[in-house]
């Protein structure tokens, strides 16, 4: 599959066209953001490791019952995916107090919940991503009351499924940020990625945070973090 034209640049990744209206070529970026693009960097090797990983998942999701967009690897950065139109609410599951939870409800980090959270934020960056609820989605038009519970369906089972995984790695799931999108039948399906830039991955041992949370707060090893965290996720990979 060729690229075409560039369509779309984030803060993470591009997206291009190909000759297929109905597929698109995501390619990875070593580049990262914090604070809504206040903090800028580059983590080498992050492009490729979120590629993988976030292909590895949703290939592992797919299994289980969850549609994803995924459809091949093209390259180490590169990946085909379907073609859909994002709806405009990040999905957060929370397992574990951390992040933005920790600071606005006046909480240490670390207490385990008895079950997880969602929230949604609504996905606009000059807004700077603003919670809201789903009475606020569906007032915005940002999806309707039936697709929010399909997204809230997946999103807790997405939650069973990695938190599982995670564990079998020796890696606990704190939280991590979903995004869904509509395919042109209207079928919501998970797009964009999960990977270090997007989850908390706590060592289960020594509680040593292996995840984007290193960058945001200037702690150091920050690629030896995604590289150790995707050498555990390819060891389990392989003995599945
Ligand atoms: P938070 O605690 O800062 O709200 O973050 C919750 C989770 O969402 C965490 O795993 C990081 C992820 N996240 C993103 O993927 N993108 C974002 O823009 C933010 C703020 C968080």
């Amino acid at each position: 599959m060729e690229k075409g034209q560039q369509l779309y640049e984030g803060k993470a990744k591009k997206v291009y066209a190909t000759e297929d209206p109905q597929l698109l070529i995501v390619s990875y970026k070593d580049d990262a953001t914090a604070f809504n693009g206040v903090k800028r960097g580059t983590i080498a090797g992050k492009g490729v490791i979120n590629n993988r990983m976030s292909n590895a998942l949703m290939q592992m999701l797919e299994k289980k019952g969850v549609p994803t967009h995924f459809v091949r690897e093209l390259s180490e950065r590169e990946t085909l995916v379907k073609k859909v139109s994002i709806v405009p609410l990040e999905v957060i599951i929370r397992n574990i107090s951390a992040g933005s939870f920790a600071k606005n409800y006046g909480v240490e980090e670390g207490i385990v919940f008895d079950e997880p959270t969602i929230e949604f934020s609504y996905k606009n960056d000059a807004l700077g991503d603003p919670l809201i609820n789903e009475y606020h989605a569906r007032a915005l038009k940002l999806a309707t009351a039936e697709e929010i519970e399909t997204i809230k369906r997946y999103a807790f089972r997405i939650n069973d499924e990695l938190k599982a995984f995670w564990l079998s790695c020796g890696v606990t799931l704190v939280d991590f940020k979903l995004e869904f999108g509509r395919l042109e039948d209207g079928t919501i399906v998970l797009a964009d990625e999960i990977s270090p830039d997007t989850s908390r991955l706590w060592d289960s041992a020594t509680g040593m945070k292996l995840d984007k949370d290193r960058f945001r707060r200037d702690l150091g090893g920050v690629e030896d973090a995604y590289q150790e965290v995707m050498k555990r996720l390819n060891e389990r990979m392989q003995a599945l």
